[in-house]
């Protein structure tokens, strides 16, 4: 069976399944619920968001007496990135998370929330994406056309980067390295902007191209590095706080507007819960990930923020054209402590 079509069976997992004793988890699905709301991840399971993917499902599962329930596909088993925000589009996949940096291909008004320095920590990121009156419009977007909604998603915390062959302090360490992005215009230019070669590659692939000597770098948070081992591959992290990302949770339109008017609305409210406690969760896993890296023998580098910061600044907002997207970003800068703008 192709993909498609092993997709097109996965919304009847569960289904019909009597509620006996109450909804059980097993292997990142909430079992004896009518419906099994499929989730694309493209995390391992030892990462966060995973544990809390299944926790939302089996809230979920209680907040609507049984009637919709969660599974949860990790590793991007479902597809990489792009591939999945096409099927949850299309409703062969109910609800993906999904990188900022990539639903910037979807759409450019997602921009702004890209730009390095945007966000001044992720309290601010989180404040933000739960206001409405600054991301409702946003969220939406995506809907008429594409069929996706925007619920909110998880910090993805401070980006950073890590090189295999040795630390990185400066621009002209960053001479013709090739280093990893993901498939997005903002990275190309970032990584551009310090000096390195950027290399558009799927998340899945990153360890392979490391070990082979395809990349010589990468990009992203201490929790990623740490669970998809790429430390083995990589050992010199360098704490460069480039850019504050955030995963997208998309859920099929029709798939919401479908549903019993309560259950949509159990169905948001249970996620902006689990959003919301998402944020000590990672707090405590980058401190606990920091640890594990200093275990496991790995150089970590805290550059001059002369070195870096100001080129980082500029080249992101560079990618800015359209008043629209200067609007946002404003209003997202209003939102900070202080609200500075
Ligand atoms: C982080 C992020 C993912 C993204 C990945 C990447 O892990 O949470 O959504 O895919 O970075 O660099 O591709």
């Amino acid at each position: 069976m192709g993909r498609r079509g092993f997709l097109k069976s996965l919304p009847v997992l569960g289904a019909g399944t009597a509620l006996l004793g109450g909804c059980a988890s097993q292997e990142g699905a909430v079992t004896g619920v009518d419906r099994v709301l499929s989730i694309s991840l493209g995390q391992a399971e030892s990462h966060p968001s995973y544990g809390s993917l299944v926790s939302f499902g089996e809230r979920l599962a209680e907040a609507t007496d049984g009637r919709y329930g969660a599974r949860v596909y990790a590793n991007n088993s479902l597809g990489d990135q792009q591939e999945t925000v096409q099927l949850v589009s299309d409703g062969a996949i109910d609800m993906a998370v999904i990188s900022g940096t990539q639903i910037e291909n979807s759409s450019p008004r997602f921009l702004p929330m890209n730009v390095p320095g945007v966000f001044d920590d992720i309290d601010h990121q989180n404040r933000v994406m739960l206001d409405d009156a600054i991301v409702g419009e946003l969220f939406a977007s995506l809907e008429p056309q594409m069929r996706l909604t925007v619920l909110g998603g998880y910090t993805q915390g401070s980006r950073h980067l890590y090189t295999a062959q040795g630390p990185i302090e400066s621009v002209e360490d960053m001479a013709g390295l090739k280093i990893r992005v993901q498939e997005s215009e903002i990275f190309l230019r970032l990584i551009e902007g310090i000096g390195g070669v950027p290399t558009p590659m799927a998340y899945s692939e990153v360890y392979t191209g490391l070990q082979a000597g395809v990349l010589d770098g990468a990009e992203n948070n201490e929790v990623s590095y740490v669970t998809q081992r790429h430390y083995e591959v990589a050992g010199h992290f360098t704490l460069t706080n480039h850019l504050i990302g955030f995963d997208f949770l998309l859920a099929n339109t029709d798939l919401l507007e479908g549903m019993d008017e309560r259950d949509s609305e159990a169905l948001r409210e249970t996620w902006a819960q689990t959003q919301s406690e998402f944020v000590e969760i990672w707090k405590q896993e980058t401190e606990e990930m920091t640890r594990q890296m200093l275990d496991r023998g790995v150089t970590i580098t805290d550059p001059d923020p002369e070195a870096f910061a100001p080129i980082i600044e500029e080249t992101g907002l560079s990618i800015l054209e359209h008043p629209d997207d200067f609007a946002l970003y404003d209003a997202i800068r209003a939102a900070a402590e202080g609200g500075d703008a």
